[in-house]
């Protein structure tokens, strides 16, 4: 049986999951009407990637037994002046999230509860990458994202992302 503060904390970040879910599909709504088909394929990618975080959560607590329950998910809420906004707000967004799994570790530590610990770690790894991949589209932006002709290369390249399905072995 899980900790009860540990799972309370990871059926939390179930709901977080799925609000970074909408938020990146909220960032692929704005460039869609900016018609930025690329930049909002990239986030659409991103929201679908938040949501397999939230079922892996969700199926985590119910494999440790645990009764999940779904709040309220938070309105999208942010506009954006610029192209470059959404991009800042997402890495901004990707730190807080980092702070909330580092904090659900470190309930999990406390606890000694060291399953969680390892199921956690996938997600400390992720967020690490996540926080990258967010550094180097801004820097990208502020390089090439200045002219049209720099945009539109660079909303060629993201519109190539494909999806996968997160594994176990990432
Ligand atoms: Fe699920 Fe972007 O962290």
């Amino acid at each position: 049986m899980l900790d009860k503060k540990v799972a309370k904390l990871i059926n939390e970040q179930v709901n977080k999951e799925f609000y970074s879910a909408y938020l990146y599909l909220d960032f692929a709504n704005y460039y869609e009407d900016e018609g930025l088909d690329g930049f909002a394929n990239w986030y659409e990618i991103q929201a679908m990637e938040e949501r397999d975080h939230a079922m892996m959560m969700r199926k985590y607590l119910i494999d440790s037994g645990i009764r999940v329950t779904f709040d309220k998910i938070e309105k999208p809420d942010k506009t954006f002046d610029n192209h470059l906004a959404p991009l800042e707000a997402g890495l901004e967004h990707e730190r807080y999230v980092t702070s909330l799994v580092l904090k659900i570790y470190k309930a999990a530590d406390d606890a000694q509860d060291y399953k969680t610990m390892q199921f956690l770690d996938w997600f400390v790894k992720e967020q690490g990458e996540e926080e990258k991949n967010a550094e180097d589209l801004i820097k990208k932006m502020k390089l090439y994202g200045g002219d049209g002709k720099g945009l539109y290369m660079l909303n060629q390249e993201l519109a190539a992302r494909k999806y996968t399905a997160p594994s176990a072995a990432d």
